[in-house]
C-alpha cells in the first residue's frame, strides 16, 4: 500500500525543501500529498490501531500532526524507535483532523526515523523542566517550546536591526573583535595575548606588552563606538551590529560576559535626534516581530509573563518619557518610596529605581538623560555647569519596564580641547587614542549614536527573566560549556 521506505528521501535541497510545518499548517488542503522532516515531540497509540505523533521541525511553535496505521508494512518494528526527540521523515496526505486542536494533519503513507533517541536517556522529556536545568542542556533545549520561540524571535528581531537601518540609508560598518582600547573605559576588557603563561605575568606586572602579538595590550572589544565614530565621520550614518565582550564578574539576570550590541552612529545629530533614533528604531524592530511572530509571542504571555501584551502595547503605542536626569533625582527622592539604595545627585540608578520609574511611576520607557559627568565616559559632550555649579554630560539611557536600561548613549564630545581634558581627568592617555582625538583636529561635527544590547530587547519583548534565556549560549563567569 506505500512505496518501500528505501524511496523516501532523508535528504532534502535547501533550495527547494518542500513545505515547511509553518506552511502546511497555514495553507495545506486535504488531499495534497507533504513530506515533513523534522523531531518527535510526542506519540500516542490508540487502540484503534492508529498511531499520534507531534512533529516539530522548528519553522513555528506548533507541531503538525501525524496519524501512522498500523497496518502500515512491518509498522511495529520500524516504528519502534519514534519516540520523543526522535528524528522523523515522513510522507503522506493531508486531512481533515478529526481532534479539534488542529484545521488538518498528516495521514502517513511512509516514514522513516533517521535517528533514534533511547527514551531512558534523552534528557528533554514532555514535562516542563527548569530554566536552570535547560541551561546545563543548552545543546537540546533549542527543542523544547521556549527556546525554540526564543530563537525565532531573536532571529526575526535581528533581521529588524537591518531593516530598520538600511531602510534609511545607514551604512553597516564591521568594527574590529580585537581591539587595543577600552571604550567604555570600565576596565573591563578580556585579555587577547599570543604569550605563554610566564611572560604573560612578566608582561601584565610590568605593564609592557611589546612582545606580545599585536607589540600592545590587546583585548576583546567591549564596544565598536569608536570605530564606528569614524566610519560615521567619513560616510554617514553608520550601524555596527556585533559581538561584545565584558569581563565583569556579576551574576545579574541582565549581564552577559558575551552579548551582541547594535550602534548606530550618525554626524550632524545632537542627542535629541539621537533620542528620536532610538525610540523610533525599538518601536520598530517590536513591531516587525509582533507582525510575524504572533503564535511566539502569544505562548510568551501565556506561559512566561501575564503582562506582556500590556507592556509591549506601552512600549509600541506611548511615547518615551524624556526626563533630565536631576528631575529623576528629584522624582526619586519625593516618591515616598523606600528604596534600598539611597537616591543621590551624583550616583547612577539602581535597577530599584529605574523600575520605579518604569513600572511604577510612569508605566512606559523612559529616556534619562545628562548624567553627572563623574559616572560616565570620556567620550561623551559635556554641559554648561548648572546652576549649583555641577557638571553633567549629554548621555541617555532608554529604561524599559521589567528590563532596566535597553539602550545607552549620547551626544559625543566634539570639541578636541575639551574632549582631551576631560581624557586626562578620567587617566586616559590622549596619546593612546590620537587617530580617536584627530577626528576631531579634521572636520568634526557634531555626531551621536548609541548602544542597544541585542538579548535586553529580547527580554523585553519575550518577557524572559534571565538575559542567559535569550542568546543561544550564555557566556557567564564560570560557564562556558557548550
Ligand atoms: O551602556 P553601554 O555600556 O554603552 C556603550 O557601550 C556605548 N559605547 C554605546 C554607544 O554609545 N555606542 O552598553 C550599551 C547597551 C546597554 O544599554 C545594554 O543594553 C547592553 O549594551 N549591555 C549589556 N547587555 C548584556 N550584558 C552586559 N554585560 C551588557 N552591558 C551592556
Ligand atoms: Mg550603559
Amino acid at each position: 500500500m506505500s512505496a518501500p521506505a528505501a524511496e523516501l528521501p532523508v535528504t532534502v535541497s535547501p533550495l527547494s525543501p518542500g513545505p515547511t510545518v509553518a506552511a502546511l499548517l497555514a495553507d495545506a488542503q486535504p488531499g495534497q500529498t507533504a513530506t515533513v522532516r523534522g523531531w518527535v515531540r510526542t506519540r500516542r497509540d490508540s487502540k484503534a490501531g492508529l498511531s499520534f505523533v507531534e512533529l516539530n521541525d522548528g519553522s513555528c511553535l506548533s507541531n503538525l500532526q501525524l496519524v501512522l496505521p498500523h497496518d502500515l508494512p512491518e509498522f511495529d518494528s520500524r516504528a519502534a524507535p519514534i519516540t520523543t526527540g526522535a528524528s522523523l521523515v515522513a510522507r503522506g496526505e493531508i486531512v481533515e483532523s478529526q481532534g479539534r486542536n488542529q484545521r488538518i494533519e498528516l495521514r502517513v503513507a511512509d516514514f522513516v526515523v533517521p535517528g533514534a533517541a533511547d527514551p531512558d536517556r534523552y534528557p528533554l522529556q514532555k514535562k516542563r523542566h527548569s530554566f536552570e536545568y535547560l541551561r546545563e542542556i543548552a545543546h537540546l533545549r533549542p527543542r523544547s517550546n521556549t527556546f525554540g520561540a526564543v530563537a525565532r524571535v531573536r532571529n526575526r528581531l535581528s533581521h529588524a536591526v537591518h531593516e530598520f537601518f538600511q531602510d534609511r540609508g545607514f551604512l553597516y560598518a564591521h568594527t574590529p573583535i580585537i581591539t587595543t582600547n577600552d571604550c567604555e573605559g570600565a576596565g573591563e576588557v578580556f585579555t587577547v595575548t599570543a604569550l605563554a603563561a610566564a611572560k604573560l605575568a612578566e608582561a601584565a606586572a610590568g605593564g609592557d606588552f611589546s612582545g606580545d602579538f599585536f607589540g600592545k595590550h590587546a583585548g576583546l572589544t567591549v564596544s565598536g563606538q569608536l570605530e564606528g565614530e569614524v566610519y560615521a565621520t567619513s560616510l554617514g550614518p553608520t550601524y555596527t551590529f556585533g559581538p561584545t565582550f565584558r569581563a565583569e564578574n556579576s551574576n545579574t539576570p541582565r549581564h552577559l560576559a558575551e552579548f551582541w550590541m547594535i550602534e548606530p552612529e550618525v554626524p550632524f545629530c545632537d542627542l535629541d535626534g539621537d533620542m528620536d533614533l532610538a525610540e523610533a528604531f525599538v518601536k520598530s524592530t517590536l513591531a516587525a516581530v509582533r507582525e510575524d511572530c504572533a503564535e511566539d509571542l502569544e505562548f510568551f504571555a501565556q506561559r512566561i509573563d501575564k503582562t506582556l501584551p500590556e507592556t509591549l502595547d506601552a512600549v509600541a503605542n506611548q511615547e518615551f518619557v524624556r526626563l533630565p536626569y536631576t528631575e529623576a533625582i528629584d522624582l526619586l527622592k519625593s516618591s515616598g518610596q523606600k528604596f534600598e539604595y539611597p537616591v543621590e545627585w551624583g550616583h547612577d540608578l539602581q535597577t530599584e529605581h529605574e523600575r520605579f520609574l518604569t513600572e511604577t511611576h510612569f508605566k512606559r520607557p523612559v529616556i534619562v538623560h545628562d548624567y553627572p559627568a563623574s559616572i560616565k565616559p570620556f567620550y561623551m559632550r559635556v554641559n554648561e555647569p548648572d546652576e549649583q555649579g555641577r557638571e553633567t554630560v549629554r548621555a541617555m539611557d532608554v529604561l524599559a519596564p521589567r528590563v532596566g536600561e535597553i539602550v545607552g548613549g549620547s551626544q559625543r564630545e566634539e570639541r578636541e580641547d575639551v574632549l582631551v581634558e576631560r581624557m586626562k581627568g578620567q587617566g586616559i592617555d590622549p596619546a593612546s587614542l590620537w587617530w580617536y582625538v584627530e577626528l576631531r583636529t579634521y572636520g568634526s561635527v557634531p555626531h551621536a549614536g548609541f548602544g542597544l544590547g541585542l538579548e535586553r530587547l529580547v527580554q523585553l519583548v519575550t518577557g524572559m527573566q534571565n538575559v542567559r534565556d535569550v542568546i543561544p549560549f550564555p557566556r557567564t563567569p564560570g560557564h562556558a560549556e557548550f
